[in-house]
């Protein structure tokens, strides 16, 4: 196992209820878009989180408040001392063309994407329950190329309703840009559906799946699907490596 780095936070900043992101000293390094750390606390735990920006000082990790050390991170305040170790996983695939497809908290990943290569991103396709759930609501107003749609309209809401399906469906685009789906595995089935309705081969989308993990090193066993460890193998896998597993992923 890697060697926790201890890093101290520098910035905190509130996304959605219970979604913050926390900017760290990057004591890393080498970390791509689509891969994701594992972050410590004393005395508490650690967990896996995937990182939603990557700079030469810094990274910024996107975090829901789901368990213990998640809840233990809430607490932290800025200068605060935390532990990280990885990174872990593949990363995104390079293309010429993306188009980025992301429901709720599964932006977080995305945006590291977006960041270093917002000239190749053609669309991105982004639903959430409502406005509110939305994460990196700053980022969505410069970014010319999303669409965004919600399940609920809440006070003062102008976006769509509907399932991020919709927007793919009524969007006019040729099947040619590769497709990174992020989001629970329910979406990622639909989403996939209709991408194929609308032309595109399975060899040309990819999903980053989400799985309980432990060692991230393809040791403990935790995090398999098939005959892939997510921690190793993935988090990234194209469409047509996962789609046929007894096991249903997707
Ligand atoms: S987390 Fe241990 S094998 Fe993947």
């Amino acid at each position: 196992m890697d060697k926790l780095k201890r890093t101290k936070i520098l910035k905190i900043k509130e996304e959605a209820p219970d979604i913050l992101t926390f900017r760290v000293q990057n004591k890393l390094g080498g970390i791509k878009p689509g891969q994701f750390i594992f972050l410590s606390i004393n005395t508490v735990g650690e967990a896996p989180i995937s990182v939603s920006s990557i700079n030469e000082d810094y990274i910024e990790l996107t975090v829901k408040k789901l368990g213990l050390v998640t809840t233990a991170l809430f607490q932290k305040k800025v200068g605060d001392i935390v532990y990280i170790r990885g990174p872990y996983g593949n990363c995104f695939p390079t293309a010429k063309q993306y188009v980025l497809v992301a429901g709720g908290f599964g932006l977080a990943p995305l945006k590291a994407l977006i960041e270093k290569k917002q000239k190749n991103v053609k669309k991105l396709f982004y639903g959430a329950k409502t406005f509110e759930d939305m994460i990196f609501k700053d980022e969505l107003k410069k970014w010319q190329f999303s669409e965004l749609i919600v399940e609920r309209k809440t006070k003062g809401c102008h976006l769509p309703t509907g399932l991020v399906t919709d927007l793919i469906e009524k969007a006019k685009m040729r099947p040619i840009s590769t497709v990174i789906i992020c989001g629970p595995p329910i979406m990622v089935r639909f989403v996939s559906q209709s991408l194929e309705k609308k032309g595109f081969k399975d060899k040309k989308i990819y999903a980053s799946l989400e799985k309980t993990m432990y060692c991230g090193t393809g040791l403990c066993g935790h995090c398999n699907i098939g005959s892939y460890y997510v921690c190793k193998d993935g988090p990234v896998f194209r469409l047509d490596n996962i789609k046929n597993f007894e096991e249903k992923i997707i």
